[in-house]
C-alpha cells in the first residue's frame, strides 16, 4: 500500500449526523445571519418539513422554494432554477432531497454570483469560487452528494457531464436518517446499492489510499448488513441510520478517490434506457467485480470478509463469494438481477460499450485497464 502518495480530504466544514438532526439545520441557519434562503427540494419534503420551514419564516427569513427537479437533471433545468434564485436575490441556498436535488442546489449556489458561464465551469477544477452559503440535506441514502465536490448533469446530447470542484462542497451537511424513512423500497434498494458501490469502488480503486480504506470498508460492511432490513421495513430506524452512515462514508470517498468501471459503464444505461443511477450501477457491479478481482484478490477478499463471507478458501475463492453476496443482496432487496431483466436489449451493447469508453474520468481509476472489448464483455456478463 502506498503511504507515500499524498491524499487530500476536503469534507464539508460542518457535518451533522443523527436521527432528527434536521432541526439543527434550522438553528444553525438562523445563527448564520443570512436572510434570503433559496431551497431546492421535493414536493413531499415541503409537506414533511413544513413545521421547520415555518420556524425559519417566523424568524424573519425570506424563503423561496423550488420543487421542480425530478429525475436526473439537465443543464437546461439547472439554468431555470438558477434564474429563479437570481430573481429572488438569494444570499444562501439549501438542497433538501436526493442526489439530483443536491447537485442542482450545489451548482446554483456556486453560479449565483459567479461571472463564469455554465459552459466555463464544466469539467474538473474550472469553477473559480462560490460566494453563497450552501447547506445540503440528503433525503435518500444515497448518492453521498452532500459530501462530495461533484455535480452531474445531462447535456443536450444526453451525455452525462460532471462539474467537479472543491467549491461545490457545501458549508454544512445534515444527514438525518429519519428523513429517509418514507423512501419507497425500490429507491431505498437502488440508492443503497449506489452508496455501497461508492465504498466498494473506492476500496478497490487504482488510487485507493490507507486514509480512505477504513471508511470505505466500514461503509461496505454497514450497507451489506442493513440494506435489506431498510428495504423490508422502511421504519426500521437502526437500519436506516446504518445505511445513511454507509452512504455518508461513500460520499467521503467520492472526492479523494472516486468510483471506477461500474459507474463508468452505468452511464449509458442512464442515458439510453433512463434507468435510475443506483440501479444502473448495481446491475454492473457483480460483473465489474468479476473482471477486476484477479488484479487485486486480497482487496476483494477483504471486501468479502466485510460483507460476512466465510474465510474458507483462497483469496480468489473468497473474492468470488463476495460477488455472490452482492448478487444475493440485490435479489433480497427486490432489484432486477440482470440487464435483460431491467429491459436492456442485447443489440445495444456495442454502442453502450463505445459510450462507456468516453467516461475516462472514472475508467482511469479502475484497477485493471478496461478496453472497449472488455466493456462489451462486462455488459454481456451482466446481461
Ligand atoms: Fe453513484
Amino acid at each position: 500500500m502506498n503511504y507515500q502518495r499524498t491524499i487530500t480530504l476536503l469534507p464539508p466544514p460542518r457535518i451533522q449526523f443523527g436521527a432528527g438532526c434536521f432541526e439543527q439545520f434550522v438553528v444553525d441557519y438562523l445563527a448564520t445571519g443570512y436572510k434570503k434562503l433559496f431551497v431546492v427540494t421535493l414536493p413531499q419534503m415541503v409537506v414533511q418539513l413544513a413545521g421547520d420551514l415555518e420556524k425559519l419564516k417566523s424568524a424573519g427569513i425570506k424563503l423561496a422554494i423550488n420543487r421542480s427537479v425530478a429525475g436526473e437533471p439537465r443543464f437546461a433545468d439547472f439554468e431555470k432554477v438558477l434564474e429563479e434564485a437570481r430573481q429572488f436575490g438569494a444570499d444562501s441556498v439549501a438542497g433538501i432531497g436526493g442526489g439530483s436535488v443536491l447537485d442542482v442546489a450545489k451548482l446554483v449556489a456556486a453560479q449565483l454570483y459567479n461571472t463564469q458561464t455554465t459552459e466555463e465551469v464544466k469539467g474538473i477544477g474550472n469553477l473559480k469560487g462560490r460566494a453563497t452559503y450552501l447547506a445540503c440535506v440528503p433525503t435518500t441514502a444515497g448518492t453521498g452528494s452532500e459530501m462530495s465536490p461533484n455535480a452531474i448533469f445531462l447535456n443536450e446530447q444526453d451525455d452525462k457531464i460532471g462539474v467537479i470542484s472543491p467549491y461545490l462542497v457545501p458549508d454544512a451537511a445534515y444527514i438525518d436518517p429519519r428523513l429517509t424513512i418514507t423512501v419507497p423500497r425500490a429507491i431505498t434498494a437502488a440508492t443503497g446499492m449506489d452508496a455501497l458501490a461508492h465504498c466498494l469502488e473506492a476500496y478497490t480503486n487504482k488510487w485507493g489510499h490507507p486514509v480512505v480504506d477504513p471508511v470505505a470498508l466500514e461503509g461496505v460492511r454497514l450497507i451489506s448488513r442493513y440494506l435489506q432490513r431498510a428495504c423490508d421495513n422502511g421504519s426500521d430506524e437502526e437500519a436506516r441510520s446504518a445505511v445513511a452512515l454507509g452512504s455518508m462514508y461513500g460520499g467521503m470517498c467520492l472526492g479523494p478517490v472516486n468510483t471506477t468501471a461500474a459507474h463508468a459503464l452505468a452511464y449509458p444505461l442512464g442515458t439510453d434506457y433512463h434507468l435510475a443511477h443506483g440501479l444502473s450501477v448495481s446491475l454492473l457491479l457483480p460483473a465489474v467485480m468479476e473482471f477486476n478481482l484477479v488484479a487485486a484478490p486480497q482487496r476483494f477478499a477483504a471486501l468479502a470478509a466485510a460483507m460476512g463471507a466465510t474465510d474458507g478458501g483462497s483469496e480468489e475463492e473468497n473474492s468470488r463469494e463476495g460477488v455472490q453476496i452482492i448478487r444475493r443482496l440485490m435479489q433480497d432487496c427486490g432489484l432486477p438481477g440482470s440487464l435483460q431483466e431491467a429491459g436492456v436489449k442485447a443489440e445495444s451493447i456495442p454502442k453502450m460499450a463505445a459510450d462507456a469508453m468516453k467516461v475516462q474520468r472514472l475508467l482511469k481509476n479502475n484497477i485493471r485497464e478496461v478496453t472497449q472489448q472488455d466493456a462489451e464483455a462486462i455488459f454481456r456478463a451482466a446481461f
